[in-house]
């Protein structure tokens, strides 16, 4: 019952406008307590406008934000209080060591002086880097600097971690590593996590729950496990040469027994089947009858991925050519103007 769910994030109606531009459109949605709760989705979809609202940086066009009951328009204070943000851009001093940098978040969060030197070596364990800590941050790689970042974020012991794209720009060995720091953070803190991400796999790695979010707008929410059954139990991805036929195949197609969906891209079609190894003959012979050559075919489990392209049409790397065009658009009108 709603009652007993303590919730560390609530959103209602959640939207920011700039100018003509919802960059965040209509979002409710609620994180409860201890959650690792991700929002996937392309680039300029709104999450980081989204975590900008939430972290009390941009105020909302309209609706409402609550971290831990405290409305982030009208009780700034408190939100800060109790969150945590490590931004997408490493934010460190290259110049200072990394105890340096930690003693540094430690004093502009108003740590109680006898506690700093606890928090950090403490922190410093959790992370790994208690070794690298009298070094100066330009030796360190791109994941000590993003462990030493998230340290950061963490030495005021926040309710509420906001992670805006932890892994973006790093090697996929990397950012499983990071991965791995980020579940141990959470075993030992237990505080909730809202991250965004548009890597597939750690939204499926580390989230409880992920909301997807294209242009603005949340699609779905719900636990990955349960976004890739309810995507039917197989899918069956077919590349084709196109020709005349074209119209009759894809229609014949959706008449098969077992399929339940087709996302069509080009000469690339995506089908969601309750039962492959049965659909697999059919579609042969209708391309046979019809004369269109498949080039390839092949039959999988879902994967987020799919989940993905059935909840927004398209892949999430075609959201940064969107998004270009977006901003193409947009330099378009200056010149123009
Ligand atoms: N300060 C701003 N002024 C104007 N437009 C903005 C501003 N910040 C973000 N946007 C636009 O809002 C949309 C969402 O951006 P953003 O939240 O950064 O997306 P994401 O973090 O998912 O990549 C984009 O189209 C972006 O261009
Ligand atoms: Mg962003």
């Amino acid at each position: 019952m709603r009652s007993n769910v303590l919730y560390s994030i609530e959103t209602k109606s959640l939207t920011k406008s700039f100018g003509d531009e919802t960059a965040v459109n209509d979002i409710s949605l609620s994180v409860e307590d201890g959650e690792i709760f991700g929002f996937l989705g392309p680039n300029g979809a709104g999450k980081s406008t989204t975590i900008m609202i939430l972290t009390t940086l941009l105020k909302p066009t309209s609706g409402q934000a609550l971290i831990s009951s405290f409305d982030v328009a009208t009780n700034a204070k408190q939100v800060r209080q109790n969150i945590g943000y490590v931004q997408q851009e490493i934010t460190v001093d290259e110049y200072l060591t990394g105890r340096e940098n930690l003693l540094l978040q430690a004093k502009l969060n108003h740590i109680p002086k006898n506690e700093i030197d606890k928090r950090i070596d403490e922190i410093l364990t959790l992370i790994e880097l208690t070794d690298k800590q009298d070094k100066t941050v330009v030796t360190y790689s791109g994941g000590m600097r993003k462990r030493l970042d998230i340290a950061g974020g963490l030495l005021h012991r926040p309710k509420v971690l906001f992670l805006d794209e932890p892994t973006v720009g790093l090697d996929i060995q990397t950012r499983r590593k990071i991965w791995q720091y980020i579940k141990k953070i959470h075993d030992e803190f237990k505080m909730t996590i809202f991250l965004t991400t548009h890597y597939m796999e750690e939204a499926d790695q580390l989230c409880d729950r992920i909301g997807i979010i294209d242009d603005g707008k949340i699609q779905v929410i719900d636990s990955p496990e349960n976004l890739k059954k309810a995507m039917g139990n197989e899918v069956i991805s077919i590349i084709f040469e196109e020709g005349e036929n074209r119209d009759s195949f894809l229609s014949e197609l959706e008449k098969i027994e077992f399929v339940n969906k087709i996302n069509k891209d080009g000469s690339k079609l995506t089908l969601f089947a309750s039962n492959g190894t049965e659909v697999i003959p059919k579609i042969f012979y209708i391309s046979s009858k019809l004369n269109i050559k498949i080039t390839s075919i092949s039959l999988t489990q879902p994967t987020l991925d799919d989940v993905f392209i059935s909840y927004t049409g398209h892949e999430i790397r075609d959201g940064d050519s969107k998004f270009n065009q977006k901003r193409e658009h947009a330099k378009m009108k200056r010149l123009r103007a």
